[in-house]
């Protein structure tokens, strides 16, 4: 072996563990993907945007029903109106989201290369709202959901397509968001994966959980819980209000809705059902 061939093969040597363990955004969809259609072979693929109904089928014909007269419609209604209403500028959020009636928000959450951050569908609500001089909304319920909503049901039929974007930066996120959804947390000491990958399936409580894989397809949802525990029956929320519920379910703080832990969660989480239709909002117990 000449000089050169010994240094490439040495360098190649000390490049292959690397190159094992960095990110790998597609594997990672794969993997779980194939998890996921191996444990529950009776599942179609397209079925898993249905969420626990896609693997309990004892509870889905009650599901089914209260589809047929969705709770959740009016508030997409609200939504469409808040959407088109003006500003004291003229301008209203439709300026902001101009491909709404096609479609947008398979394309969220996305990570915008100049900012070096997330975006989600509610952040860029909220920052149309403030750079139009308008008040804020909060985050996970109310008008803010039902924008969401609205949104989300001009979506219905396309399919996930968020992108990692292959930088240092948005990699990071990514696999920030992995590991919020892999990590061990609270009193209980479990992980997202615990429950909604490895006892997909299973009865925890009265509940059956739900596979992770089309978990973001259908939100925001209308809960009957929160529907109960608000004053106005209104129980729409958005999929970091769930987050920070699922948070608390195992005893651990949840993160504040929109911050970039959430985001990077939302950005890991969303992209593990890229390829799946969109059906949201959805309806849930
Ligand atoms: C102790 C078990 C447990 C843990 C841990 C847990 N969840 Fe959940 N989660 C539930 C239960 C129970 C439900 C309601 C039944 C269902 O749909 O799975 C639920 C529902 C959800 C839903 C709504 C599913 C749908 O179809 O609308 C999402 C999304 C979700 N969890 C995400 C997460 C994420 C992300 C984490 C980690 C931060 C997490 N969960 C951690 C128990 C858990």
């Amino acid at each position: 072996m000449n000089k050169i061939a010994v240094i490439v093969s040495a360098v190649c040597m000390l490049l292959t563990p690397l190159v094992g363990i960095a990110a790998n955004p597609e594997q990672d969809l794969k993997d779980f993907r194939s998890y996921f259609t191996d444990r529950f072979p009776e599942t179609p693929l397209h079925d898993f945007i249905n969420g626990v109904y896609s693997v309990d089928k004892a509870s889905r014909e009650q599901w089914e029903a209260f589809e047929e007269f969705p709770p959740y419609e009016i508030y997409v209604d609200k939504g469409e109106a808040l959407f088109n209403k003006s500003f004291k500028n003229g301008k209203s959020l439709a300026s902001c989201f101009p491909g709404v009636k096609n479609g947008v928000k398979q394309n969220f959450p996305f990570f915008d290369t100049k900012r070096n951050e997330v975006i989600t569908v509610e952040l860029a609500i909220n920052e149309c709202l403030e750079n139009n001089g308008e008040e804020t909304l909060k985050w996970q319920k109310g008008k803010m959901a039902h924008l969401s909503a609205y949104i989300a049901y001009k979506s219905r039929g396309k399919k996930g397509n968020v992108k990692i974007v292959n930088s240092d930066e948005s990699m990071q996120w990514y696999e920030r968001g992995k590991k919020h959804f892999y990590a061990k947390r609270g009193q209980l000491n479990m992980s997202c994966a615990d429950c909604h990958v490895n006892n997909a399936g299973n009865r925890i409580r009265a509940d059956v959980l739900s596979p992770a894989l089309g978990h973001t397809s259908h939100f925001p949802v209308y809960r009957n819980k929160w529907s109960l525990a608000s004053k106005s029956g209104d129980g729409m929320g958005t999929l970091h209000r769930r987050y920070g519920g699922c948070n608390k379910q195992v005893r651990a703080k949840p993160f504040k809705p929109q911050s970039e832990e959430y985001r990077a969660l939302e950005y890991f989480h969303t992209y593990m059902s890229n390829g799946l239709t969109l059906n949201g909002p959805g309806i849930r117990k």
